[in-house]
């Protein structure tokens, strides 16, 4: 049997799910159910991100989706090349970004193919090296876009925190005890990491700061935590972080580096 792709499994698993809950998938627009959710879950991550990205900065965001990232960055007056393939998320994106005029570029591509651009000053790859085909080829792609001084903001789900999650697929647990990889055809095709892992695809770049995060919204600890709002999350997350038991069921891994 061929080797599951994937990107194209994920992209078959986007096109069905932007036909049966577009409310869901355009999470930007503010009657959407997750529309707080996912706001909340991109500023545990900027929590630790933002003072890396310079107001003004030339920005790739790449798998970027709806632009959830990029709006962000335009709102801080950078420039955002957004890449993505999925042309559901980048229609979305455009429509995001619109009041931004020329500073949001949208390129239908996978980020093994990146566009011809010019050098950025930050590359933004939120959960986005566990759902690529070759994602060391996508790493050696950012390396050469990437500026002297320049910084990767990345993040991958992490195997033990996304197993507990409530979302999390069936048929994942002999992932768990294998090779981490969950391949459902024509769904999705996951490939997790935990720390040591993902260390180790970084292991040409310097890295500045790697931790597990998002323990509780979409991650094992959402039912005993109940809603919060950011500060509460924040004060949760670095709990979790810091528990000897508990540290490693982040649902995903984060990264700092150049
Ligand atoms: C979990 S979403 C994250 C989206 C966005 N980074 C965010 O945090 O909101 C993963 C994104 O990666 C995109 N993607 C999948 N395969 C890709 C590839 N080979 N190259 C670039 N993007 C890809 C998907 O279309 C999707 O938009």
């Amino acid at each position: 049997m061929a080797e599951p792709r994937a990107t194209r499994t994920n992209l078959q698993g986007a096109a069905e799910a932007w036909a049966e809950c577009p409310e869901v998938m355009d999470f930007l627009v503010p009657t959407s159910p997750v529309h707080r959710l996912k706001l909340l879950e991109r500023d545990v991550y900027l929590s630790r991100w933002a003072t890396r990205v310079p107001p003004g900065a030339r920005v790739l965001d790449a798998g970027g989706g709806i632009g959830r990232f990029a709006t962000w960055c335009l709102d801080r007056g950078c420039t955002v090349e957004l890449v993505d393939p999925d042309p559901r998320s980048l229609a979305a994106a455009r429509r995001h970004g619109a009041a931004h005029g020329p500073r949001l570029r949208t390129h239908e591509a996978p980020a093994e193919a990146l566009p011809d651009i010019e050098p950025v000053d930050v590359i933004i790859a939120c959960e986005l090296l566990c759902y690529v085909d070759e994602p060391a080829r996508v790493l050696e792609h950012f390396r050469r876009l990437l500026r002297p001084g320049g910084v990767l903001l990345a993040s991958v789900e992490a195997p033990y925190g996304w197993a507990m999650s409530v979302d999390a697929p069936a048929g994942f647990v002999d992932a768990l005890f294998g090779d981490g990889v969950l391949a459902v055809p024509g769904d999705r095709y996951v490939r997790t990491y935990d720390a040591a892992a993902f260390r180790e695809l970084l292991t040409d770049w310097t890295i500045d700061d790697l931790w597990y995060t998002h323990y509780v919204l979409s991650g094992p600890f959402e039912g005993v935590t109940g809603e919060v709002e950011l500060p509460r999350l924040l004060e949760l997350e670095a709990r979790f972080r810091a528990h000897p038991v508990l540290a490693e069921l982040g649902r995903a891994v984060a990264v700092i580096a150049r």
